[in-house]
């Protein structure tokens, strides 16, 4: 289900006109969301899963497909053309994974749900750091478990085509691939973030100021190279993070940082 969305811009705090006031998102595409805490980034996130038609705080209309979404669009959980990770979501039935899977695909009318069920658990595992199994009960599972569940689920099950991810820095899951397994799926995915690292994957990024769209941004070739030598700053803070939970101690080596040389 391919779809487009714009967002027309409303206005910021002090109720100027925000800066873009026009911004077409494809299928496909990744978004990056970034500015300072209270810029209104979650506000952003809302005002899309809300379908804003002027009439909330920021004053911003959404388009689906380039029209305002009619009202079971808006307001029929069935349709739910958006699905909203957020950073504290955990599952609260006591229900095998497998079972789950298979009563959402009833719920989305899918009749023969075990080779999806099969893509989900292969997709939810090559996430999450720990293995996630088809018996395990939902509430046991951690965090970057869940969201490797969900994520997964996201891509096959739900026929959601925007995804909206609020803050989910340290989820214990391969996030590199959530986002490409999503937008791989033709799902348009915006993601709010205050990781640099994170920043980079999307092709562009909207830049928050004082509750207004301030900036697009593409991402650029030095901005690429940039993200390969941040991918390694990132490894050597894991490592670090890895060596001081094994009670083992740091050593100046361990951190010192790829030679020049090594950029591709
Ligand atoms: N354009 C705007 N006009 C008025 N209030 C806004 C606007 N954008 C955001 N806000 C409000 O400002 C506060 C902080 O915004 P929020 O989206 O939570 O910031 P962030 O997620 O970037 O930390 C919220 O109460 C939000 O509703
Ligand atoms: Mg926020």
């Amino acid at each position: 289900m391919s779809k487009t969305i714009t967002i027309l811009g409303g206005k910021d705090k002090t109720g100027r006109p925000e800066p873009i006031d026009s911004l077409q998102i494809e299928s496909g595409q990744i978004y990056s969301i970034v500015g300072f805490t209270g810029s209104g980034k979650s506000q952003l996130i809302s005002d899309i899963e809300q379908m804003a038609q002027r009439d909330t705080i920021t004053e911003r209309k959404i388009l689906i497909n380039g029209q305002s979404p009619d009202y079971s669009t808006r307001y029929d959980p069935d349709v739910k053309i958006v699905a909203h990770l957020s950073q504290n979501m955990n599952f609260t039935l006591e229900m095998g994974v497998k079972d789950f899977l298979h009563l959402h695909g009833e719920c989305r009318g899918i009749k023969k749900s075990d080779s999806l069920i099969g893509e989900v658990m292969e997709y939810a595992n090559t996430l999450a750091g720990e293995p996630v199994r088809e018996d395990d009960i939902l509430t046991s599972l951690s965090g970057g478990q869940s969201r490797a569940l969900m994520i997964a689920d996201i891509a096959t099950i739900s026929n959601s085509p925007i995804i909206l991810i609020d803050e989910v820095e340290n989820a214990g899951i391969d996030r590199r691939k959530a986002m490409d397994l999503l937008a791989g799926k033709g799902k348009i995915v915006l993601l709010v973030t205050h990781d640099p690292l994170l920043a980079l994957m999307g092709d562009r990024r909207i830049v928050m100021q004082n509750g207004g769209m301030n900036q697009i941004l593409t991402l650029t070739d030095e901005e690429r190279k940039a993200e390969y030598l941040l991918e390694g700053f990132t490894e050597k803070i894991l490592t670090a993070q890895n060596r001081i939970r094994c009670g083992e101690s740091l050593s100046v080596e361990d951190l010192i940082y790829i030679q020049e040389e090594s950029l591709c």
